[in-house]
């Protein structure tokens, strides 16, 4: 297909995450959807590799006001209040309808879904399927869009938005033949997920490059808190091929407790009220610090044990754990694991109304692609909820959205040819680049930052950017176009960090002395589009 020619649907789903899959159900309601997704659909993003769980207010001893001020309180106050009051009021009727399409989740001996307790809640109400609780979602997921006739177009990446004006009026991509497509559509969501492989030691699929971030600033969207990136405490130390792989939060869920290379419980010293089950950027500084200063493994990690817990309980709570353990030589249930921060989760990005409106006419946004739900630390648990809430939400309100005539400005389609066009002469090799990228950021805007740093590290991104990065094949046009994706949410996350003038939740400024505490900060939302940057003081001025 030529992409003057192009193809026409109501609703757009860009990506094919857990907030994808549910905006294009949803939105199938209303219209014909089509769903582009860069990897295969379903196997690709990160809901797949979630392993902890879901948390919905399930019991009569939890409330939904309960979860509202865990989640308010984990995220350092910078949550959107309205987007977690919806987040919370909603994701039990998203478990239902997971339930209802047969996502099988572990359920206790009285015939009730079963929940177990996650880091900063003071309910055990994160719901579960064993450690694989994003599978499971995701098997379902799929197998419920395959009844809606959604068209789903695998390996085919968005490159960037269509516009008419300020009106998002769908997206132009690349499938793996290097062919351009363009896909218009009354309203696009983007559910393109987040981007923390642009860090060295990440938890993220490949797919997590920011593709979403650069996508709606370069059309001209507004992105909120930036600079928020959860550093999950954590992610495997050794072999090295598996560095920085997801060790999921149920272990300390279920009893696993952090020790050093002493045999220090040292969360005693960090939160001796929640000690393991402290919130998720607490335990990753706390176990970073006892690294820094010498307490750490030969691997550069601190440990992780359940050996004190039943074997049954491991094999059956944590059996996905217990089998990668296992292929890395250690039997988690007579030897402690070892484990260190990864890049997770970016609690930031697109700004977004609770109907998942972006800031532009047409465009949605839902998922990790979105700021505002998470504040400045999400609680363990409350991404796979995210998902489902908003991307139900998405689809509803895309899906509602006027039918509308959409003229495509072919200067739009000239310049992503010239764009792809200029990577066959370029010269730097895409994967070189990326790395640079990569070793920056982890060691100039993780978990502990200053000002030099921030501005060093957004130096070297400047420099990579400037490089003319070199496609080889078609395949390689779509890595060249990531990259780019890479170096442009790098960006914004270092810009971001410089805005915020303070330390809040996962973001820590050792260069800035401070005296107020997250609750009474003067400062709100730190905001950057094409137009505008800057940070808001509370109650949202600007
Ligand atoms: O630790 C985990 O299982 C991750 C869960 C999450 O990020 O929500």
């Amino acid at each position: 297909m030529r992409a003057d020619e192009g193809m026409d649907c109501h609703v757009l789903v860009l990506g094919s995450g857990g907030a994808g899959v549910r905006a294009a159900i949803e939105a199938s309601g209303y219209g014909d959807v089509v769903l582009i997704t860069k990897t295969i659909a379903g196997k690709g993003g990160c809901t797949p590799m979630a392993e902890g769980g879901y948390n919905a207010v399930l019991r009569e001893q939890d409330s939904c006001g309960i979860h509202f001020e865990d989640t308010m309180k984990g995220g350092a106050y910078l949550n959107d209040p309205e987007l977690v009051r919806t987040l919370v009021a909603e994701s039990p009727e998203r478990i239902a309808d997971l339930i209802r399409w047969g996502a099988v989740f572990d359920f206790t001996e009285n015939n009730e879904v079963a929940q177990r307790p996650f880091g900063g809640q003071r309910f055990p109400r994160t719901c579960y399927a064993g450690d694989r609780t994003g599978h499971e979602m995701m098997v379902t997921l799929i197998d419920r869009l395959g009844s809606t006739g959604v068209r789903i177009m695998s390996e085919v990446a968005a490159l960037d938005l269509l516009k008419d004006g300020d009106r998002v009026i769908g997206a132009i991509g690349l499938d793996d033949s290097g062919e351009l497509i363009t896909i218009t559509a009354d309203s696009t969501i983007l559910a393109t997920g987040g981007g923390t492989r642009i860090y060295d030691i990440s938890t993220n699929s490949a797919s997590g490059t920011g593709d979403g971030f650069a996508i709606g600033y370069r059309a001209g969207a507004e992105l909120i808190d930036m600079e928020m990136v959860q550093f999950h405490p954590t992610g495997a130390v050794y072999p090295y091929d598996a560095r920085g792989r997801l060790i999921t939060e149920a272990v300390r869920g279920e009893g696993g407790i952090l020790t050093n290379a002493r045999g220090e419980r040292f969360m005693k010293r960090y939160d001796p009220e929640r000690m393991e089950l402290s919130t998720r950027d607490v335990v990753a500084r706390a176990i970073v610090t006892e690294i820094m200063e010498g307490r750490g493994t030969a691997h550069g990690g601190v440990y992780l044990d359940v050996t004190h817990l039943p074997r049954q309980q491991i094999e059956e709570k944590l059996p996905v754990m217990l089998e990668q353990f296992l292929k890395f030589g250690v039997d988690i249930r007579t030897e402690p694991m070892e484990v260190a921060p990864t890049a997770h989760h970016m609690m930031g990005g697109l700004r977004i109304t609770t109907e998942c409106r972006t800031t532009l006419p047409g465009l949605f946004a839902c998922g990790e692609a979105a700021g505002g739900v998470h504040g400045a630390n999400r609680l363990g648990g409350n991404a796979l909820a995210d998902t489902q809430v908003y991307g139900k939400r998405a689809g509803e309100y895309a899906g509602k959205s006027e039918k509308r005539v959409k003229k495509v400005d072919p200067a739009q389609i000239r310049q992503q040819e010239q764009r792809i066009t200029a990577f066959l002469d370029g010269k730097s090799n895409p994967a070189h680049v990326a790395r640079e990228l990569q070793l920056a950021m982890w060691k100039g805007a993780g978990i502990f930052r200053t000002a030099g740093d921030l501005n060093t590290t957004l130096g070297t991104i400047a420099g990579l950017s400037g490089k003319s990065l070199k496609a080889t094949s078609a395949r390689n046009i779509i890595e060249c176009c990531t990259v780019q994706n890479m170096l442009l949410t790098a960006s914004l996350v270092c810009r971001a960090a410089l805005l915020r003038k303070e330390s809040r939740g996962a973001h820590v400024r050792k260069d800035i002395p401070q005296n107020w505490d997250a609750q009474n900060s003067p400062f709100s939302h730190t905001y950057i589009s094409q137009g505008r940057e800057g940070i808001e003081k509370k109650g949202g001025a600007p």
